[in-house]
C-alpha cells in the first residue's frame, strides 16, 4: 500500500490550505552566506494556523467520526494548540472544555484572549508542570462522563499518532517543493516540543527514504527526555504504515531551549527581529524563534556549510507575540 493509500484510509475535515507557501529567504541568505528556505506552516490559514492545525484535521475528524459532542484539552494560556482546537471545535458545533496551566498574565491576551473569544470552557490549573494539567484533564473528561457526554480527548498538542499524520503529509509536500525549487536540502529544521511534528516529519522520511537530516530544535524538555517520547510517537505512527521504526534518525537539539519553555532567551530574541527586520517573517518567543535562532548559529557557526541547502519549518505561533 503507497503512503497516500495509508493516509486516505484516515478521514480529515479539511482545514489546511495546501499547499502552504515555500520560498528562499533571500535578504538572509545574501547576509549570511547561506542557502535558508522557508516551509510557511504559519500559513495553514485555520484560526491563524501554525503546525497545529495539520494534526487537527485528523483528530477533530476522528472526534466527529465518534460522533463526539465535546472535546477536552490541556496546555499553557498561550497554548496554540488550545487555540487551534477551540476553533475547531467551535466550526465542527462541539462544545470545548480547555485545562489551561501555567503563567498568567492580568488581562487575557494573545492565544488566551482568543481562546475566550471562541466560547471555550476553561478550567484553570495552578501548576507549572504538564502532569498537572494532564492529570486535570483525565478527570475533567471522566466527570463529563459521568455528566453524559460523549467526551474526545486530546493529549497536549494533539501528539498522537493520529495527529502525527499531519506531518506525514507535509513531509511529501516538502518533497514536491524540493522538487519545484530544484533543491536537495541537507536539513530541515524546525521546533519541536510535544513530539508529534517532528515524529511524522520522520516518518515521511522513513517512508519516502529521503537521506537529510530531520532536526527539532527543543522548545520544552531537556536532556534527552523529548527523543525518547518522539520515537516512541514515531514507532507507532510507523505502525500505522505496517512498518516498524529504527531509532537512529531522532535528532533533538535541545541548547536553545534556554532557562525552562516559554521564557524567551537573548538569541530567540534577536532571531524574532532578524527574521522581521530581513524577511517581513514574524516568529514566536516559544517556538519557532528558538528554533531561528538554532539555525542561525549553525550556518554562522560553519555547523550547516553554505554550500547546503537548509529549510526551516516555521510552526506559527506568532500569536504569541500579543501576549
Ligand atoms: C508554534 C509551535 N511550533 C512548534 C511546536 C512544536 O510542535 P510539537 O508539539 O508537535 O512538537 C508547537 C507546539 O506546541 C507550536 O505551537
Amino acid at each position: 500500500m503507497t503512503t497516500k493509500e495509508v493516509l486516505s484510509k484516515y478521514w480529515k475535515k479539511n482545514l489546511v490550505f495546501t499547499p502552504t507557501p515555500f520560498h528562499k529567504l533571500e535578504n538572509i541568505s545574501l547576509n549570511l552566506d547561506c542557502n535558508l528556505y522557508c516551509k510557511r506552516d504559519d500559513l495553514t490559514g485555520f484560526a491563524f494556523g501554525g503546525n497545529k492545525v495539520r494534526k487537527m484535521e485528523y483528530l477533530i475528524a476522528e472526534a466527529i467520526a465518534k460522533q463526539a459532542d465535546t472535546i477536552v484539552t490541556v496546555g499553557a494560556y498561550q497554548s496554540n494548540f488550545c487555540r487551534v482546537t477551540a476553533a475547531a471545535a467551535a466550526f465542527a458545533g462541539l462544545d470545548v472544555h480547555l485545562v489551561l496551566g501555567g503563567k498568567k498574565g492580568p488581562q487575557p491576551t494573545g492565544n488566551y484572549l482568543l481562546i475566550n473569544r471562541l466560547g471555550a470552557h476553561i478550567h484553570k490549573v495552578k501548576s507549572d508542570e504538564w502532569d498537572d494539567w494532564e492529570n486535570k484533564r483525565i478527570f475533567l473528561a471522566e466527570d463529563l462522563r459521568k455528566q453524559g457526554r460523549n467526551v474526545y480527548e486530546m493529549p497536549i498538542g494533539g501528539s498522537v499518532p493520529l495527529g502525527a499524520l499531519g506531518y506525514v503529509a507535509a513531509f511529501y509536500e516538502l518533497l514536491d517543493d524540493f522538487k519545484n525549487f530544484d533543491i536537495s536540502p541537507s536539513h530541515i529544521i524546525f521546533a519541536s516540543s510535544s513530539g508529534g511534528t517532528h515524529a511524522g516529519l520522520l516518518v515521511g522520511k522513513w517512508l519516502s527514504g529521503w537521506d537529510g537530516q530531520i532536526v527539532g530544535i527543543g522548545a520544552a524538555k531537556t536532556g534527552g527526555k523529548l527523543a525518547v517520547e518522539v520515537g516512541a510517537l514515531a514507532k507507532e505512527t510507523a505502525a500505522l504504515f505496517n512498518g516498524s521504526f529504527t531509532r537512529d534518525d531522532i535528532i533533538v537539539d535541545d541548547n536553545y531551549v534556554g532557562k525552562a519553555y516559554g521564557i524567551p532567551t537573548k538569541e530567540c530574541e534577536r532571531a524574532i527581529d532578524y527574521f522581521a527586520n530581513k524577511e517581513g517573517v514574524f516568529l514566536d518567543r516559544v517556538y519557532s524563534g528558538k528554533a531561528a535562532a538554532g539555525i542561525m548559529d549553525y550556518l554562522q557557526s560553519k555547523k550547516i556549510s553554505k554550500k547546503e541547502a537548509v529549510v526551516f519549518i516555521h510552526t506559527g505561533g506568532n500569536v504569541e507575540l500579543f501576549s
